[in-house]
């Protein structure tokens, strides 16, 4: 009989997921389905717990679920998932149902294909979100010296602080938005987590080519549309540019080696996911 999988999220429709892991699961020819199911945040526990129920291979939760599967006590969250404070991939192992987040996972990937070297690199992370916690403990955790930069500073600020307290290897502070150019002068990576630039907002960006130097590798988190106004304007100034599809898809295939254990096609699943925005 067929496992099945699936993301759960609230609204689900526009989720790459399905497109995503259904091409692994077939090049692996694993007799598995992956569909997406609308899920309401009230109803999660009892969505995740009738899954298990049915013998569901995992999940991945999305908007705005992520941050409620935290709330539930029958998840056991890994360290990194309770810091960040969202759970994005749900496993059921005969132990119990255990919650993981391979948001910041996608990101580093991201970064070291690009050959970014980051433990002691200097990175500003634009935007105090729910991306930017997934991303900057991370990174904090690979030893990155990150600042945090923000239109309402003191969210910022208060990433900062909370990840200081986590005493990870890499440093990190928080500014307002105002020093972006002096920063990025001394900065090897900026990586926007905010949602400038997306659909239908694509004609918004965090720094354009002015304020953009040519050692700077720029990497936007934002994917759609796969080539945003930042990504543009890092070109124009001769920078390095890292496309938000690749998060994606590494944490995604992050997600697949937890349910499965098996090593996902990633590549396939670029080009999937890639085909599915074009
Ligand atoms: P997510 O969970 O996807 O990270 P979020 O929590 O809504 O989304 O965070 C969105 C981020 O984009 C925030 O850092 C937000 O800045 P504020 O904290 O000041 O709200 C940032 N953002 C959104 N619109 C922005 C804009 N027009 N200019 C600058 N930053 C913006």
């Amino acid at each position: 009989m067929k496992q099945v999988f699936g993301v759960f999220g609230d609204p689900v429709g526009h989720s790459l997921s399905p497109a995503m892991h259904s091409a692994a699961f077939s090049a692996l020819s694993m007799d598995c389905i992956y569909h997406a199911f609308r899920v309401r945040p009230e109803k999660l526990g009892k969505a995740i717990l009738g899954a298990e129920a049915m013998g569901f291979g995992g999940l991945n939760l999305t908007v705005p679920l992520k941050e409620e599967a935290l709330k539930l006590d029958f998840i056991k969250p890994d360290p990194l998932a309770k810091r960040i404070g969202a759970i994005n991939t749900v496993v059921f192992e005969k132990s119990g149902i255990q919650g993981y987040n391979t948001d910041g996972l996608g990101a580093r990937q991201a970064l070291l294909d690009s050959a970014v070297e980051i433990g002691g690199s200097r990175i500003v992370v634009a935007g105090a979100g729910g991306a930017a916690r997934a991303v900057t403990f991370q990174l904090a955790a690979d030893g990155a010296d990150i600042t945090v930069i923000n239109r309402t500073e003191e969210r910022a600020i208060e990433l900062a602080k909370e990840i200081s307290a986590a005493a990870l290897p890499g440093k990190v502070s928080g500014t307002g938005l105002s020093g972006l150019k002096e920063l990025l002068r001394d900065a090897d990576v900026l990586i926007n987590t905010t949602t400038l630039g997306m659909h239908p907002n694509t004609d918004t960006t965090i720094a354009t080519a002015e304020e953009l130097y040519s050692d700077l590798t720029v990497f936007d988190i934002v994917y759609n549309p796969l080539e945003t106004r930042l990504l543009k304007e890092a070109k124009a100034a001769g920078a390095k540019t890292i496309s938000g599809v690749l998060m994606l898809v590494y944490q995604g295939a992050e997600a697949f080696r937890l349910w499965t254990g098996v090593e996902p096609p990633v590549e396939l699943m670029k080009k999937t996911v890639l085909e599915a925005l074009q």
